[in-house]
């Protein structure tokens, strides 16, 4: 139905901007986090392919970008489809960028077909969903669900102190629209699935039920920098040790099986002054931990917590300080939305399964407003994702979006004219 060929020049020319070499797969990867120049420059690229399929586009004032094409009936609530387009600093090219190219692919097919629909359709770019450069995930769409404020999410900084509002204004980015979004009539996103399941069952496309809770949170480790040759062991208190202990801990609480399906991740640990023969005064790390059940979650944060009270009781001089950096709760997607995906992947011969999502998106904050599910598609690799190795083929990007381009047509209604 939609133009595969389109579909897949769009995802290799938006992923040349902000292309780089990885050393380490020899790939070409993909580095744009939010608001950098990169992001700025595939923001230009996005929002004049938009204009070209004949949307009208808006920037809120969160640097959210809305592509609107009407409806026969324009004062209907639109049908919202998007994702992101910024991406962690090793990305490959389909993370979020197949939602949104996937979304305006959709609206080119719409445009040569002669369809219109009842509601409008509206394709979104959603800022800083990675949460990698301003410590917050999912940013732009808890913005606009209203779970955050937008003076939080302006005044965070990246690891260089410059603020988000400052970066927005820097390239241009900070729109003059209300950044709260009315809610829509229903939201669909289409995202790679990013884990393996599709691939085992040998299954092209994923319905996707919910996104389990995520909590992330900086541990900052205090202890005394010393000199590595004469300062006896008792007498020290080593802030790279206690980092590794608290790892080591989250594993432990990962493998008793005693917190039911948690995923424990430091994936950023930094020790000061980082020096060969200084005992580290100073350790940095951030915590990700994955949970679908709340309550197992909960009862993981608290364990953690009495681990790091425990730590500093046990050396003089070693303290912790912790800062929240994100929080979001399990979000179940909507049944009738997910029912309609399943029934657009049958019309389309693909078979599907459900899946519950291991990564965010900014589909579970929407979900507070309207009705919303998820599209997966199945990833090579293992479903390999914030990686350069991050691949689906071309026929499974195109099935992905066919469905979209139903599931979005059902709901907003066609009018043949
Ligand atoms: C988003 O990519 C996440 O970290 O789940
Ligand atoms: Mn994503
Ligand atoms: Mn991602």
């Amino acid at each position: 139905m939609i133009d595969a060929d389109r579909l897949w020049h769009s995802l290799t020319t938006l992923a040349e901007i902000g292309a780089y070499d990885d050393e380490r797969t020899g790939l070409r990867g993909v580095n744009r986090l939010a608001l950098t120049d990169a992001d700025a420059a595939a923001r230009r690229q996005v929002a004049a392919w938009m204009e070209d399929a004949g949307l009208a586009v808006r920037v809120d004032r969160m640097g959210n970008i809305y592509g609107r094409r009407e409806g026969t009936d324009p004062t209907a609530a639109p049908v919202l489809t998007g994702s992101h387009i910024d991406s962690v600093a090793t990305a490959g090219a389909f993370d979020g960028c197949l939602g949104v190219l996937g979304g305006i692919e959709v609206v080119r097919t719409l445009n040569e077909r002669g369809i219109r629909t009842e509601r409008p359709i509206e394709v979104a770019v959603f800022t800083e969903e990675e949460g990698v450069r301003f410590g917050t995930d999912m940013l732009g769409s808890a913005v606009a669900a209203g779970r955050l404020t937008l003076e939080y999410a302006h005044a965070l900084t990246d690891r260089d102190g410059r603020t988000l509002g400052a970066e927005l204004a820097r390239t241009g980015w900070a729109g003059d629209t209300d950044a709260r979004l009315d809610p829509p009539y229903a939201y669909v996103e289409c995202h790679i699935e990013q884990g393996p399941v599709l691939a085992e069952h040998g299954v092209p496309v994923g319905v996707v039920t919910g996104v389990q809770g995520i909590s992330w949170q900086e541990i900052t480790v205090h202890g005394r920098a010393a000199h590595a040759g004469t300062t006896p062991t008792h007498l020290r208190a080593d802030a790279g040790l206690a980092a590794a202990q608290v790892i080591l801990f989250l594993r432990e609480l990962v493998d008793s099986g005693e917190y039911g399906e948690l995923r424990a991740t430091v994936g950023h640990l930094v020790v000061h002054p980082d020096l060969t023969n200084i005992v580290p005064a100073r350790a940095e790390m951030t915590v990700d931990l994955r949970n679908p059940d709340d309550a197992q979650m909960a009862r993981a944060e608290a364990a953690l917590a009495a681990y790091l009270r425990e730590l500093e009781g046990s050396r003089a001089g070693l303290t912790f300080s912790t800062r929240r950096m994100a929080k979001t709760a399990y979000v179940a997607f909507d049944e009738g939305v997910q029912k309609t995906i399943a029934e657009a992947a049958d019309e389309h011969g693909l078979a599907h399964l459900s899946l519950l999502s291991g990564a965010g998106h900014d589909a579970q904050e929407i979900a507070a407003l309207c009705p919303t599910a998820m599209i997966f598609v199945r990833g090579e690799y293992d479903g390999i994702s914030h990686n350069p190795r991050e691949y689906s083929t071309p026929e499974a990007c195109a099935q992905g979006v066919d469905v979209l381009a139903t599931t979005l047509l059902r709901l907003a209604g066609a009018v043949h004219v």
